[in-house]
């Protein structure tokens, strides 16, 4: 992972939230705010959090009086956020800047710790589950998804490729290094053990991603990812070429229109 994966600020916030999160996060947020509202917890801490879309789905769902703290490493995202948020729940949501490694928060605090999409962003990811682990009260849950590979992601797969066509010599491949990068089930359920975790359970849960026209489904992944960072470095002005011709490979792939394109995620409940 390089420095500028992890940076989401500028125009990303914005064409994240408008773009990236109603294709592929949305769909997963809603399954993660069933799930930790199950739990009926009475804290809940949220890290790498984003532009919201996991907290506006859970926050209504949680009981009057519950505590929940939501936080993101980038302070962009979370002004996002917060604008975004609205008053859909009785609660008082917590705001507050954090890196999921170094949680600023005492040791037994909360029932369950989220992190929707954001361990793959961890330089360490041990080291960050057993920073989720210390806050944890005992019987406390960590539930958190990543990506599945890039082949079972296939806008993913069609705009890294598309975007390797406009620098053959050094092909951006932020996509397949990050956000794709920690899939394997027997390295999490490693990872999990190392920072403690005794009780593991793994679900690969496939969904649709549908976007109106393959030009937004470019401009998402090209525009409102750190993939538009890798661009940029490569040639400021390429940003725009590299949209087209994502355009043009996911609707030779997918169609004109209105597309449709299988994604896959695994879905993790971790405790003790
Ligand atoms: C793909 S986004 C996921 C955001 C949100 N959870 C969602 O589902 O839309 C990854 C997020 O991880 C955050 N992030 C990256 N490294 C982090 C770290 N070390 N600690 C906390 N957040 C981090 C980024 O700022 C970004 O908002």
């Amino acid at each position: 992972m390089t420095e500028s994966d992890k940076l989401f600020a500028g125009s990303i916030p914005r064409l994240y939230d408008t773009l990236m999160v109603p294709l592929i996060f949305e769909a997963y947020a809603a399954d993660t705010a069933e799930l930790v509202a199950g739990f009926s917890p009475g804290a809940v801490l949220e890290t790498a959090a984003g532009s919201g879309v996991v907290t506006r789905a859970l926050a209504p769902r949680l009981g009057k009086g519950t505590r929940y703290v939501v936080t993101d490493l980038n302070q962009p995202m979370l002004d996002y956020a917060a604008t975004r948020q609205g008053s859909t729940s009785s609660i008082d949501i917590e705001w507050q800047q954090a890196d999921a490694l170094k949680l600023p928060f005492e040791d037994a605090s909360f029932d369950v710790v989220l992190c929707q999409f954001g361990a793959m962003f961890f330089p360490d990811r041990t080291a960050g589950y057993a920073e989720a682990r210390r806050v944890l009260r005992p019987g406390g849950r960590f539930v958190f998804t990543v990506w599945d590979r890039i082949e079972d992601n296939a806008f993913a797969d069609g705009v890294t490729s598309a975007v390797a066509e406009i620098f053959p010599q050094d092909p951006p491949r932020f996509l397949a290094r990050t956000p794709h990068g920690y899939h394997d089930v027997a390295l999490i359920r490693s990872d999990l053990s190392r920072a403690g975790f005794t009780s593991i359970e793994i679900e690969a849960r496939e969904k649709t991603s549908r976007s109106p026209s393959a030009r937004d489904v470019a401009t998402a992944y090209c525009q409102g990812t750190p993939l538009r960072n890798e661009i940029e470095a490569r040639d400021a002005n390429a940003l725009q070429a590299a949209t087209d011709r994502a355009a043009q490979v996911i609707a030779s792939r997918h169609g004109e229109g209105p597309v449709a394109g299988k994604i896959q995620a695994h879905v993790i409940v971790a405790a003790g």
